[in-house]
Parts: structure tokens; C-alpha cells; sequence
């Protein structure tokens, strides 16, 4: 096969995820068993160069200046075996990727690392995707991948099969104001990953039917907020949505949890600014760091506030950032 153009560079951001997503209705394909939501942020980001090389027999992929192998290398592979079949190419793969991540790290995210991969390759490929396209191709790298084809509010509709379970911008959006704080917590113990814990969970929670249910609800209950433009419904069904998501880690068999104890430290303190009229709500995925939510007017005070517990280089204040773009 011989390719005009085999190279291409793009960048895609982190999302983080209000409504989320926990469980695979098909593992092979990556459906899910309920829809999710979440917001694309602005300077958490990966950029991804993949250039398709008839030199090279194998696929070679550079994370961060280092070469991988094992299991990290098998999963790109995979995914480029994907794009191969779909381009209808054969050729091996060079990629070289950077995650651009506060020093303190523990935030580098499998969202915005196969969103820019989905849409370099592609590119490289001589595939030519739509925006929906390359959400549902993302989403066979990794779920929330999906998300990050879009900048802002964004929700992944769950389907039934790999043409209809991919993502959108929330086209209703009155919340123009909301700031993400980052906080980075000591890393303990390598987590159980997502795929994992998220397996566990279906498998074993006898709460997992309920959670489809109550996580459909909050969708819903989400989606008035954000277009009425109401924080404080806003942030407290984020909030909840969290804690029910951390419940089927608890209630799995064996039981795990992604939380240490500067994680429930932290929790403990937005609720304490929460009581003293400061409003401000959390959020953390299958990691011990949390996300605060706050509005643009208290981010600066709430920010001090975590600088002062944490350290300088352990907080970030985000925006809503953009979708997947060509460089
Ligand atoms: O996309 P994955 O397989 O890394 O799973 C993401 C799971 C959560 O981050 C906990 C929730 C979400 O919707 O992003």
C-alpha cells in the first residue's frame, strides 16, 4: 500500500466526567451500560504524532521521550490494528507522544492519550472521519476517550452497538462560569485500573443494577441544570453521582477503593467551605486525586485554600477546554 500524506499530529484534552461512566456492557467493543457526561478541560492535553512507515515490520511507540513495551505496547497496537483494518493498510506504525501534565504527576489521562491517537492515525491512514466517527473510534481505545473528540459538555451516549455509542456536545449549555481544581494527592499503591474495577463491579455489586437506574436519573437531572445554568444543582448531583460511582467499589467482592486518606481529607474540606458559604463540590475518578468544582468568582480563594493543605505544585485551576484538533 503506498500513502500520499502518512504522517499527521493532533492534540486532544483530558475530560472530566460529572456523570460517570462505570461499566461494560461489551467488553470487546467497549458499550457501556449506562450514558455519561462530562467537561473537556483546558490544560490537561496530549499530542500525538503518528506517521505510517514502510520501513518498519513492528509498531513502534514513544510515550513521553521513553519507547514502550508489554502490555502498554499491545493495547496502541491493538487500537492501530483497528484503524489498519478500517484504512485498509498494512504498514507499521511510528508514534510519538507527549502528555502535557503539571510536574506533579498522577494526572495523565487514557481520555486524551487515544482521542489524539484515534485522530492522528486516522489521518495518517488516509481515512478521512467525522467528528462522531472519530468519537466512536476513541471509544474502542478507551471509554472516556470518546468524550474528548469535544470541547466542553459533552455526553456519551451509551448505544446498543459500535455504530450508535458515541459522544456529543451538550447542545443546552446556560453554565458558562464553572472552574475544575485539580488537586494531586501522594501517590500510594499502584490502583486497580479502571477496566478492572469497573469488571469487578458489574461482576460482584449487588448495588450495580440499581446504579444503571439511579446514573440515568442523574443524566437527566444534570442536563436541566447545565442548561438552566444552576451551580448548585449542577455541582451537588456531581457530587452524588461520584459517591454512587465509589459505592460499587465498596460494595464489590473483594472490596476496593481509589481513595487514601489525603482524598477524604480533601472531601472533608469542601464540605467544610460548602458550610462556610463558600460553594464548592467534588469530584474523583478511579484515582485518589481529587477535582473541586467551583465557579470563576471563588476559584481563587478555594485554590489558596488547597495551596495552603497541599503545596504550590499540587494544584491546578482548569477551564472548559476544546475538542480533538490537527497541529
Ligand atoms: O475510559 P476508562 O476505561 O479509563 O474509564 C474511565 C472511568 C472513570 O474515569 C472513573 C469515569 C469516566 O466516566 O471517565
Amino acid at each position: 500500500t503506498t500513502l500520499s500524506n502518512n504522517s499527521a499530529k493532533a492534540q486532544a484534552h483530558t475530560n472530566i466526567a460529572l456523570i460517570k461512566y462505570w461499566g461494560k456492557k461489551d467488553e470487546q467493543l467497549i458499550i457501556p451500560y449506562t450514558s455519561s457526561l462530562s467537561l473537556t478541560l483546558d490544560r490537561f492535553y496530549t499530542q500525538t504524532t503518528v506517521r505510517f512507515n514502510s520501513d518498519n515490520d513492528r509498531d513502534s511507540v514513544q510515550i513521553n521521550g521513553q519507547f514502550i513495551s508489554g502490555k502498554a505496547w499491545q493495547r496502541v497496537h491493538d487500537f492501530l490494528t483497528i484503524v489498519r483494518d478500517l484504512a485498509g493498510i498494512h504498514l507499521a506504525a511510528e508514534v510519538s507522544s507527549t502528555n502535557f501534565v503539571p510536574t506533579a504527576a498522577g494526572l495523565a489521562s487514557s481520555a486524551s492519550a487515544f482521542a489524539a491517537l484515534a485522530a492522528a492515525a486516522s489521518k495518517a491512514a488516509g481515512l478521512k472521519l467525522s467528528k462522531t466517527d472519530l468519537s466512536r473510534l476513541a471509544r474502542r481505545g478507551s471509554g472516556s476517550a470518546c468524550r474528548s473528540i469535544f470541547g466542553g459538555f459533552v455526553e456519551w451516549q451509551r448505544g446498543t452497538s459500535d455504530a450508535d455509542s458515541y459522544a456529543q456536545p451538550l447542545s443546552q449549555v446556560g453554565l458558562n462560569d464553572v472552574k475544575v481544581i485539580a488537586l494531586t494527592t501522594e501517590s500510594g499503591p499502584k490502583p486497580i485500573s479502571s477496566r478492572q474495577g469497573m469488571n469487578r463491579s458489574v461482576a460482584t455489586s449487588p448495588y450495580y443494577p440499581t446504579w444503571i437506574k439511579v446514573a440515568q436519573h442523574d443524566l437527566i437531572d444534570i442536563k436541566v441544570a447545565i442548561a438552566a445554568g444552576d451551580f448548585t444543582k449542577f455541582g451537588s448531583i456531581s457530587e452524588l453521582n461520584a459517591m454512587r460511582m465509589h459505592a460499587l467499589t465498596l460494595s464489590a467482592d473483594p472490596d476496593f477503593t481509589y481513595f487514601n486518606s489525603e482524598t477524604l481529607a480533601i472531601m472533608n474540606e469542601v464540605k467544610r467551605l460548602r458550610h462556610a458559604g463558600i460553594e464548592c463540590y467534588y469530584t474523583i475518578d478511579a484515582g485518589p486525586n481529587v477535582k473541586v468544582i467551583v465557579q470563576s468568582a471563588n476559584a481563587t480563594k478555594i485554590a489558596d485554600t488547597f495551596t495552603k493543605l497541599l503545596g504550590q505544585n499540587r494544584v491546578t485551576t482548569l477551564s472548559a477546554g476544546p475538542g480533538v484538533h490537527y497541529l
